[in-house]
């Protein structure tokens, strides 16, 4: 009996390796590379239409990444070969190539833990939810002069969301500006909470920029969606919402997609009222409790707080409002003068088999209108430099989905040098 329980127990474990990633069996990724606007904004409506899923926006003349489900998929090609959109099938067997990645970064997380010599964090694995947490509190208990753990709420399934608060001056000092960095709203997108993570290293571990303490106060949040980024480890690769079930948001098709639940423009373009769908803007704007810690923060901070960068991947893009129709805020040139700064410093950084940032108002960069996004909301609410960062990512061998882990720190390097320049212009202006 007590055998039979066991053995039960290991094939349960074998079925659910093997049954890891079978999801997408059928599943087709293409590497899209337009030509003209026109081209990039059928691409657009493709994505609309046929719930196609874009890894990469593609812009003109740059290759996008874009998933496709097997019922689509020859609607999906007939439309992009009568448009003369170029295209290739980018991966036809993406269960193999996630099995493959798999193993990549499970081989890096074991040679990380042998290697990590002292560092907190290993920045040439990916972090799980569990250890980044672990590191918040560890921070905060090192460093009490300095740094202060803020656990706000906790996610639907119960994570905490927590940020630091990093200061010389234990926030009291009003003149100074704030800057806000948040990752890991969309959970698919690894490489995004460890350039937060680096940001908290540099602060606070191995501060080399002494001015970015002395001057500024610093809210860093790197995972607020813990719940789809920890499914994303342990379940599906491709997810991106959150996790909850409220409303007609119904078991089957948890989770809100938390970059269209702002209150900005809410639902009207880009998005979709379907609970199934990986843009659902949810039951109502800030229907998600991973959204409203954002805004809080956003508005306890207000009019202190200068700059706010929401890191996604990728594409190697810094966009700015607004995403909703592609018109420029009244501080259009200062968010276009900034973000350029910030984009030539990591190019000066980057690798040379990276591409170059691009940047621009994110409807004229992607020719892809979204409402209900976070940079936009907090530009409305009065955040005069806001922005979207698509970091870099590579799409040849097993770098489709997942940069490989031995860029991790390359990323978080040279994204910390944009950050960095974007804070020394505050300071100017
Ligand atoms: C989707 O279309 C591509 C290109 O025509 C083809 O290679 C692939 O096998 C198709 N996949 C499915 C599931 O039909
Ligand atoms: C701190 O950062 C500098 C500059 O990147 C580097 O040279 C140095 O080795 C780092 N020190 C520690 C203790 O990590
Ligand atoms: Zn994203």
């Amino acid at each position: 009996m007590f055998i039979m329980k066991i053995v039960g127990i290991v094939l349960l474990l074998a079925a659910a390796v093997c049954a890891k990633h079978e999801e997408y069996n059928g599943w087709t990724s293409y590497a899209v590379n337009p030509s003209t606007f026109e081209q990039l904004k059928v691409i657009g409506q493709l994505v609309d239409q046929y719930e196609v899923d874009v890894f990469s926006y593609p812009t003109v003349q740059r290759e996008g990444l874009v998933l496709v489900r097997p019922e689509v998929n020859d609607s999906v090609v007939k439309a992009l070969e009568e448009n003369q959109i170029s295209y290739s099938v980018h991966v036809s067997d993406i269960k193999a190539v996630l099995d493959q990645e798999d193993a990549v970064n499970a081989r890096r997380k074991v040679e990380a833990r042998g290697r990590s010599g002292g560092r907190s964090l290993p920045y040439d694995a990916y972090q799980e939810f569990p250890v980044i947490d672990d590191y918040l509190q560890d921070i905060a208990r090192r460093y009490p002069n300095l740094v202060k753990l803020v656990t706000p709420a906790n996610s639907f399934e119960g994570r905490p969301i927590r940020y630091l608060k990093i200061s010389t001056t234990n926030f009291e000092d009003t003149r100074k500006p704030v800057i806000f960095l948040e990752g890991g709203i969309h959970a698919r997108e690894w490489i995004s909470p460890p350039t937060v993570t680096w940001a908290i290293h540099k602060l606070v571990e191995n501060n080399t920029e002494p001015d970015l303490l002395r001057d500024f106060d610093w809210i860093l949040l790197p995972v607020s969606n813990p719940d789809g980024y920890q499914f994303t480890h342990t379940n599906s690769r491709f997810w991106r919402k959150t996790r909850s079930t409220v409303g007609q948001n119904t078991a089957r098709c948890p989770g809100v997609d938390g970059n269209r639940n702002y209150d900005f423009q809410w639902n009207t373009v880009g998005t979709s009222s379907n609970p199934c769908s990986d843009t659902y803007a949810g039951t109502a704007p800030f229907s998600e409790i991973e959204t409203r810690v954002v805004r809080d923060i956003i508005h306890e901070y207000l009019p202190r707080m200068k700059l706010f960068l929401t890191m996604h991947s990728y594409g190697s893009m810094i966009l700015y409002p607004w995403g909703h129709d592609g018109s420029l805020s009244s501080n259009a040139f200062a968010l276009h003068t900034v973000g350029v700064a910030m984009a030539e410093d990591i190019d000066k950084v980057s690798l040379p088999n990276f591409p170059s940032y691009t940047v621009g108002n994110s409807v004229l960069v992607i020719g892809y209108a979204a409402a209900g996004a976070a940079e936009d909301y907090a530009h409305l609410a009065g955040v005069p430099l806001s922005y979207t960062y698509e970091l870099p990512g590579l799409r040849s061998g097993l770098n489709g989905f997942n940069l490989d882990p031995i860029y991790i720190q390359q990323v978080a390097i040279e994204t910390w040098a944009g950050i960095v320049a974007g804070a020394r212009r505050i300071a100017q202006m």
